[in-house]
C-alpha cells in the first residue's frame, strides 16, 4: 500500500523537492521514525546474521568461548569506526551471544556522576553496559569510571566541604561495550581499560550485496542478485546506507514498476535520487565542487570548507570525509584539504597543471 508519509519521503529526495526541503540526505544520520523502525527490524541479533567484518566475528566467537569456559565475564570491548557500519549492532549481537543483558546509554546522556553511579549500582552480574558515542562522557564521570572498569568499585564522595568523604561501593562485574565514532578523541587512560578493541572498516561489495539481499528477504521484496550488487555498490561500504537505499529503491519500484526489483528499476530509482556511481550524493558533491571548483584544488582549512558547503564541521571529518579519502576523491594535509586528480576528473573538470 502506498502510504501519504512514505509517498513524501520518496519524494523528499528528489532534485525537485529540494528546493523545499535542502537537500538529498541519505548518507548523514537523519532517519526518520520509519527508518528507525525498519533499522531495528533489519538489525541482526546473533553474529551468524553479522554479515562481513570476518576477523571481527571470529575473534569475539573465541574470546566469548574462552571467557563462558572460564566462567568469567568478558574483558571490556571497545567498537571503533565510522557510522553505519555496525557497531551498535555488534554491541547486541555480543550481548545476545553471551546470553547477557544489555543496558545501553550514551556519552552525552551521562552528565552527571551521579547519573554512572546510578547505571552501575543497578547493573546485574553478567551484564553488558553499552556506552555509545563513548569519546563525548565529560571527564569527571569518565574518572569513576576507570576504577569500575578497572576493580568493578565506585568512589563516590558525600556531603560537601569539611565533612565530605569518600566512600567505596562494589558494583557487580559487567562488560562495558564502548563504540566510538572518534577513536583518536578517547583518552589514553580510558582507551587503556578496554582489554578488546575493533576498528570496523568499510565493507565490500561482495558483503554489502548480502546485506540487501538478506534485508530485502526481511522486508518481503523480491530482488536478483544484480540489482543486490547495483545498490551495494553504491553504498559507500555502510551497511546502513545499504538498507536506506534498498528501502528507496523498493518505493521507487513500487510506484513506477511491479513491486519487484530489477537491474533497470534499480538504476532508474539510484538517479533518480541523485546517488552516482561511486555511491556520492549531493552533499558529498558539493564538497568536490567546492574543493576542485571554488578553490580550484588549493587547500581548504575544515572550518572554511564547512560553511562554505553548509555543514557541521564535525559531521564533515565524521561522515563524509572518511569515505572520500578512502575513494581517494580528497587528501588531508597540514595545509587542509584538497581535490585530487581523481575528483576533478569524478566532476569531469580538467585538473589545474601542477607547477
Ligand atoms: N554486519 C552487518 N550485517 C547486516 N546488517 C548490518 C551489519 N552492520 C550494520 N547493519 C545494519 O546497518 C544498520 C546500522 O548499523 P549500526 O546502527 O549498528 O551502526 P553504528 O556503527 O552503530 O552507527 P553509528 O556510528 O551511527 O551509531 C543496522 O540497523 C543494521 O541493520
Ligand atoms: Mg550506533
Amino acid at each position: 500500500m502506498w502510504e501519504a508519509d512514505e509517498n513524501e519521503d520518496l519524494w523528499a529526495g528528489s532534485a525537485a523537492a529540494r528546493s523545499h526541503h535542502g537537500a538529498n540526505r541519505f548518507v548523514t544520520g537523519d532517519l526518520t521514525s520509519d527508518d528507525l523502525d525498519v533499522e531495528r527490524g533489519l538489525r541482526p541479533q546473533r553474529l551468524d546474521d553479522y554479515c562481513g567484518q570476518e576477523h571481527i566475528k571470529q575473534s569475539l566467537r573465541i574470546l566469548i568461548q574462552a571467557a563462558q569456559t572460564r566462567n568469567e565475564s568478558l574483558d571490556h570491548v571497545i567498537f571503533s569506526g565510522p557510522p553505519g557500519l555496525g557497531k551498535t549492532t555488534l554491541a547486541t549481537v555480543l550481548a545476545n551471544e553471551l546470553g547477557a543483558q544489555i543496558k545501553t546509554t550514551s556519552g552525552p546522556a551521562i552528565a552527571r556522576t551521579g547519573d554512572l553511579a546510578a547505571i552501575l549500582t543497578n547493573l546485574q552480574p553478567g551484564d553488558v553496559l553499552f556506552i555509545d558515542e563513548i569519546h563525548r562522557l565529560n571527564r569527571t564521570v569518565e574518572e569513576i569510571l576507570y576504577p569500575a572498569m578497572e576493580d568493578f568499585s565506585l568512589d563516590i564522595v558525600i556531603g560537601k566541604g569539611p565533612a565530605a568523604r569518600s566512600i567505596r561501593l562494589d558494583v557487580p562485574r559487567f562488560t562495558l561495550v564502548g563504540a566510538t565514532t572518534r577513536s583518536g578523541m578517547l583518552t589514553g587512560p580510558l582507551r587503556d581499560r578496554f582489554g578488546i578493541s575493533f576498528r570496523l572498516d568499510y565493507y565490500s561489495v561482495d558483503d554489502l550485496a548480502e546485506i540487501v539481499s538478506r534485508s530485502s528477504a526481511i522486508l518481503g521484496v523480491k530482488i536478483d542478485r544484480a540489482s543486490a550488487v547495483e545498490i551495494a555498490s553504491r553504498s559507500r561500504g555502510t551497511p546502513r546506507l545499504a538498507n536506506r537505499l534498498l528501502k528507496r529503491v523498493r518505493d521507487y519500484a513500487q510506484v513506477r514498476g511491479g513491486g519487484a526489483i530489477n537491474l533497470m528499476i534499480a538504476q532508474e530509482a539510484l538517479t533518480f535520487f541523485e546517488i552516482d556511481e561511486l555511491g556520492l550524493d549531493w552533499m558529498d558533491k558539493r564538497i568536490l565542487e567546492t574543493l576542485c571548483r571554488t578553490f580550484r584544488g588549493r587547500a581548504v582549512g575544515l572550518t572554511t570548507l564547512a560553511s562554505a558547503v553548509g555543514e557541521d564541521p564535525s559531521t564533515l571529518e565524521d561522515v563524509y570525509e572518511p569515505y572520500l579519502l578512502q575513494c581517494g576523491l580528497i587528501v588531508r594535509t597540514p595545509q587542509g584539504r584538497m581535490g585530487t586528480v581523481a575528483a576533478f576528473e569524478h566532476l569531469g573538470m580538467e585538473p589545474p597543471a601542477t607547477s
